[in-house]
């Protein structure tokens, strides 16, 4: 069983008569939702999921209220599952975890076991976070990739919203495995940064060709999109034969629209990510996360923010200011 700690200070995310807004208070070990594991959170992260939760700009919590922070590593402090012991260094993340169970911006968390990892060996809790939620769906993306053809020698891949903290991630880890990566940006200010993660071209994205034709010139043999919307029309149009685009995220949008020609003349194939995974496959990822497919750059992505400088660092995530990995440090919260 856990041992009875002090209040400890939290972050949490409350509707009030319909208004969504944050802010920092204190909870006792009582009021953490039930799980197996208690953990002492050592960091947690700003994921763009986050900034729209913690600003109400995006119908994410499904539990008011709620702590916010969607992932996190630190210390198991307690443990009823026989996977993990006082002591473990973990990473907690997805499923209901800073949704609709108390999430990760909080000295402690107490979650179910299927929602922890033990870090990979030789990695750090710092490292981990850095790579957190964003870093673990652009492996699993790169990895069914993959397993749908993606190859060095079949051609360029495209990561776009390449500032972001999964688009940096998956830059680092497809220039790894010998990749030739293009990156498009909306802050082509970045593209020192981006070069260094490993991209051999990087393109404004108000430079990318654009066009409305069922099929435009075939550029790449893949992409990583973060955007959905209209960058991923164009992606459809674009992806050369048998190429394979991986859909993770909405930034510029939720609707996209396209024809079944690249699909049947092109074979392209359009294969969705979704990180709320069953162990099995977590336990899979993590693995290769510290071994083959473990990023190089992680003290460049990552930019460590006290926890008191939360509600800032929210601000510059959700207005599209910020780069890479935002990690929060919870080393001083309790
Ligand atoms: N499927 C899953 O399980 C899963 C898991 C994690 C994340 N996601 C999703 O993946 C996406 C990226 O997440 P993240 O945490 O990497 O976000 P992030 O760090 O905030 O990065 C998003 C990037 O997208 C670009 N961007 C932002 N707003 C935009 C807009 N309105 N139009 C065009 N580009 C825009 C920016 O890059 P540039 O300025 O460089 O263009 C920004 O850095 C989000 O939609 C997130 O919800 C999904």
């Amino acid at each position: 069983m856990s041992q009875t700690t002090a209040p400890f200070p939290a972050y949490l995310v409350s509707n009030t008569d319909g208004t969504v807004g944050a802010a920092f208070t204190t909870l006792a070990e009582a009021q953490l939702d039930a799980g197996d594991v208690t953990v002492r959170v050592q960091y947690a992260s700003i994921n763009f999921k986050d900034a729209l939760a913690a600003t109400g700009k995006g119908k994410i919590i499904r539990r008011f209220p709620c702590v916010g922070g969607i992932d996190a590593t630190g210390v198991v402090e307690s443990s009823a599952s026989p996977r993990f012991k006082a002591g473990d260094g973990v990473i907690v993340h997805s499923h209901g975890f800073g949704v609709s169970h108390h999430g990760g911006y909080a000295a402690r968390a107490r979650v179910p076991a299927d929602w922890v990892n033990a870090l990979p060996a030789g990695m750090t809790a710092l490292e981990a976070i850095t790579i957190g939620v964003a870093g673990y769906t652009a492996a699993l993306a790169i990895d069914l990739m993959e397993l749908n053809g993606l190859a060095p020698a079949r051609g360029k891949v495209l990561v776009n919203g390449a500032t972001g903290g999964v688009a940096s991630v998956s830059i680092d880890i497809l220039a790894q495995r010998g990749y030739e990566v293009v990156a498009i940006t909306g802050k082509p200010a970045e593209a020192a940064y981006l070069r260094e993660l490993g991209a051999a071209e990087v393109i404004a994205s108000a430079d990318l060709p654009q066009g409305s034709k069922p099929l435009e010139t075939a550029l790449w043999q893949g992409a990583v999109d973060s955007l959905g919307g209209a960058p991923l029309s164009g992606l459809t149009r674009s992806v050369q034969k048998d190429g394979v685009i991986a859909s993770i995220g909405n930034a510029a949008g939720l609707e996209f629209t396209t024809s079944v020609m690249p699909f049947i003349l092109r074979g392209v194939r359009l294969i969705g990510v979704n990180s709320d995974n069953d162990p099995a496959l977590r336990e899979r990822i993590w693995k290769r996360l510290g071994t083959d497919l473990r990023p190089r750059h992680l003290g460049r992505i990552a930019r460590v923010v006290p926890f008191k400088e939360l509600p800032g660092a929210i601000d510059a995530v959700a207005g599209g200011k910020a780069r890479g990995r935002t990690v929060i440090d919870l080393g001083s919260a309790a």
